[in-house]
């Protein structure tokens, strides 16, 4: 295949891994035939939705799992430590390859490529028993999935997310990461997310595109029409539409890097899995994101009157997941449908790759 090594070859499908804004927090040295280290950094200097790290943590986890289900195709078992002398913000992780005779082929791998967001509206054919079982059993038995499902459950889930999507809408903070990671006028992005894959109509993105040339811009925008429009088209209606919406939490109170690394290689079967199943999928991390914030009082906005509305939803969230003695780490919506037509893609591998 194309001249790479074996290992080229599982970093190339590797990384295909979901990370948050497609920010591929990762790049590679080579150290061995079957050794590389994996430098990876979060986004917390410069984005509201990582201010602890955690969701690129979990982003670390998703491209690891995928390095194993890669490697498993050439019969290779990957082993992967986190360097204790690296910082919290630049992890470095050791990864070895080595041939082990009992790895099979992943049945998953071919779910890597095929794995994407879907933003739009899905199915509402409810999730077989057959499927839910297969989800739950991926994630392994650490983690138990919360089903919210059926109308009443999606309905207060579809308008948790419209609530909260006025918080990332209007804060100018979150303005910032999004100026950053739309890529406008595609369908397909090698570094970004492209604004054909937000799930808005035409008519939309024309505003959002031309009200987020600056903040002042888009606040007045704000003022004069308010939020609605776009929060329906993005949170409300697809979170009625689809089959159920997702909890994966933790049995044990994640707290380390390597937790948040484990919780992603957890999210990343459960997405893998779903794709081979032929569902879609889309992350709806916000609730979780901010109402942590909330409860651990994180500052993340400078604008005072968005703090009554995140306690607020701090507390709709608590009622809604944070309902019994573990610990949710990730949340999404799940459904039948077609696959995006629109989608991020990746950087080709030799920009992901240290001299
Ligand atoms: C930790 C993490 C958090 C994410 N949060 C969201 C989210 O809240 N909403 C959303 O629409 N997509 C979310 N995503 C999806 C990413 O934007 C997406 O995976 C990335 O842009 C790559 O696109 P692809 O998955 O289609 O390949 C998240 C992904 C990860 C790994």
């Amino acid at each position: 295949m194309s001249g790479l090594s074996v290992l080229e070859q599982v970093l190339d499908l590797a990384r295909w891994a979901p990370s948050g804004d497609n920010t591929q927090v990762w790049r590679f040295e080579l150290l061995g035939a079957l050794h590389v280290a994996v430098h990876c950094h979060d986004t917390r200097e410069h984005c509201v939705y990582d201010l602890d790290g955690h969701p690129s943590q979990i982003s670390y986890g998703s491209l690891f799992e995928t390095l194993a289900i890669a490697a498993s195709g050439h019969g290779l078992r990957a082993a992967i430590t986190r360097r204790n002398d690296s910082l919290d913000q630049r992890p470095v992780f050791d990864v070895h390859l080595t041939p082990d005779a009992a790895i099979e082929p992943s049945p998953l791998i071919s779910a890597i490529t095929r794995r994407s967001v879907q933003r739009r509206p899905m199915s509402t054919r409810m999730l077989t028993q057959a499927e839910k079982q297969a989800l739950q059993a991926c994630v392994g038995d650490q983690y138990a999935v919360m089903w919210l499902e059926g109308f009443s459950a999606k309905l207060r889930t579809a308008r948790l997310m419209f609530n909260n999507a006025k918080l990332r809408l209007t804060m100018p903070e979150a303005y910032e990461t999004h100026r950053k990671i739309i890529h406008w006028g595609v369908t397909h992005s090698p570094d970004r997310v492209p604004d054909q894959a937000l799930g808005v109509d035409a008519m939309t993105l024309k505003l959002m595109k031309w009200a987020m040339v600056s903040w002042k811009r888009l606040a007045t925008m704000n003022r004069l029409m308010g939020t609605a429009a776009p929060r329906m088209q993005m949170d409300f209606v697809p979170g009625i539409a689809c089959a159920a919406h997702f909890v994966i939490k933790s049995k044990r109170q994640p707290v380390t890097i390597d937790d948040y690394v484990a919780a992603g290689r957890a999210l990343q079967r459960f997405w893998l899995t779903a794709t081979d199943l032929g569902l879609q999928m889309q992350p709806e991390m916000t609730p979780l994101i901010f109402s942590k914030y909330v409860r651990e009082k994180t500052r993340f906005t400078e604008t005072v009157s968005l703090h009554r509305l995140a306690a607020s939803l701090e507390r709709d969230t608590a009622a809604l997941i944070f309902n019994d003695s573990n610990f949710p780490v990730y949340m999404g919506r799940v459904g039948a449908g077609k696959a995006p037509a629109a989608r991020s893609e990746r950087k080709p591998l030799s920009e992901l790759m240290l001299p």
